[in-house]
């Protein structure tokens, strides 16, 4: 990876001690009957929480959880997360049960030096997703600092992740500046051989992705019900398989794209078949022009799933993003396994750019062996994409990088 640098300002160009500081983080994670089911976000929003507070700053935490569309609702109230946090911490953190407005002020103003608390729901607000300026005016009264660790929101702008940053000076998180120094690095400087491994099920939601990809890696390999829609372009019959029709002209472009980069795009040569999606539907392993009629594909077969994990494991740099089938369904999940397995023998750069690939590689119990898992769903997707994303572009410059 190389030595690709963050031209923004950091929490640690910042003096904070002292000071308030509003700090977007994104604890937007998964809950089952009011439990939270997974704290990865949490955890990961710890370096930069502890760092302010070991400063004396004075840390507010702000973040959304859910899509309540401006409305309160106990079901995605953040409460239950100031608990789970304390826990993390080893240190009492406060709630307060609004996030702007008298309240607010006063829980805000009467923090001591490294005191910790969090705000209710930001999107119990309409005018936060709408970006609206008067209620990020609210939220920089509470602080004198916007420090926005919310990676897996950055691509949202929106009152408490972009115009804040217009009232105060704003500066990075470290989750933030992992996120960007890896995923960057990755991109600007990647060392040789680079794979890029894209699943899912549409090409529609992932053709930029691929655009900017095609342009930097030496291998892009495809997976996923994506794959049957560049496979249909090919000319290859798919039975009941889910195909994007109207993306087959895109499937070409890309095809023909992947030619004059000079990138290798490889698509699945064999594949399983099921006639039904269903866990427990009879299935086989069929060459790529032999599926029926009555079948639809649900994974990549074992002659690709090995043709893909030999490209991975001789990689230097791999960046995976989406399953190769269903793999929520066992009889569907050996070609996201096999990726998974062969990511975890990669000698140089691993990167997990969020959504489903972050549940198959914990799944196949290696997560701890991938260099970077992004908590950043759409937003590793739109970095990916080489679009900005407005939470950081907000971000104060750094001079001279
Ligand atoms: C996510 O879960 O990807 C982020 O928290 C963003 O959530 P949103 O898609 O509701 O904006």
């Amino acid at each position: 990876m190389g030595d690709w640098k963050l031209d923004k300002l950091t929490v640690r160009d910042m003096p904070v001690a002292g000071r308030r500081v509003f700090v977007r983080v994104d604890f937007n994670v998964p809950q089952e009957a009011g439990r939270i089911t997974d704290d990865t976000r949490i955890r990961a929003a710890l370096p930069t929480i502890r760092y302010l507070a070991d400063q004396g700053a004075r840390v507010i935490l702000a973040s959304h959880l859910g899509r309540p569309k401006g409305q309160a609702s106990e079901a995605l109230s953040l409460r239950p997360i100031a608990g789970r946090l304390a826990d993390l911490l080893g240190k009492p953190v406060a709630f307060c049960p609004e996030s702007v407005g008298e309240v607010a002020r006063e829980a805000a103003f009467a923090l001591r030096d490294g005191d910790v608390l969090l705000l209710e729901n930001v999107r119990f607000h309409a005018g936060e997703e709408k970006n609206d300026p008067a209620l990020a005016a609210q939220f920089a009264q509470l602080a004198e600092v916007f420090v926005n660790d919310a990676f897996g929101a950055a691509h949202r702008a929106h009152a408490s992740t972009e115009g804040i940053a217009h009232i105060l000076p704003g500066v990075a998180g470290l989750l933030v500046e992992r996120e960007l120094a890896v995923m960057g690095g990755a991109l600007a400087q990647p060392e040789a051989p680079f794979t890029a491994i894209i699943g899912g099920a549409k090409v529609s939601d992932k053709i930029k992705v691929i655009e900017n990809l095609l342009t930097k890696v030496d291998h892009l390999l495809i997976g996923g019900g994506m794959a049957n829609t560049f496979l249909a372009a090919q000319g290859y019959a798919l039975g009941k398989s889910l195909v994007e029709p109207d993306q087959q002209d895109e499937a070409r472009r890309l095809l023909e794209l992947a030619r004059t980069a000079g990138a290798m795009l490889l698509l699945p040569r064999d594949v399983v078949a099921a006639t039904e999606f269903r866990a427990d539907s009879p299935s086989r392993v069929a060459d790529m022009d032999d599926v029926r009629d009555d079948e639809m594909v649900l994974d990549i077969g074992p002659a690709t799933a090995a043709m893909y994990s030999d490209t991975v494991v001789l990689s230097r740099t791999v960046i995976w993003n989406g399953p190769m089938g269903v793999f929520e369904m066992p009889a569907f999940a050996h070609g996201t396994r096999a990726v998974a397995d062969a990511m975890a023998e990669v000698r140089g750069v691993t990167i997990i750019g969020g959504g489903d690939s972050v549940a198959a590689v914990e799944q196949a119990g290696v997560a701890d062996r991938m260099t970077h898992i992004s908590t950043g769903g759409g937003a590793s997707l739109e970095f990916l994409e080489g679009r900005p994303l407005p939470g950081i572009e907000a971000l104060r410059r750094k001079t001279g990088v």
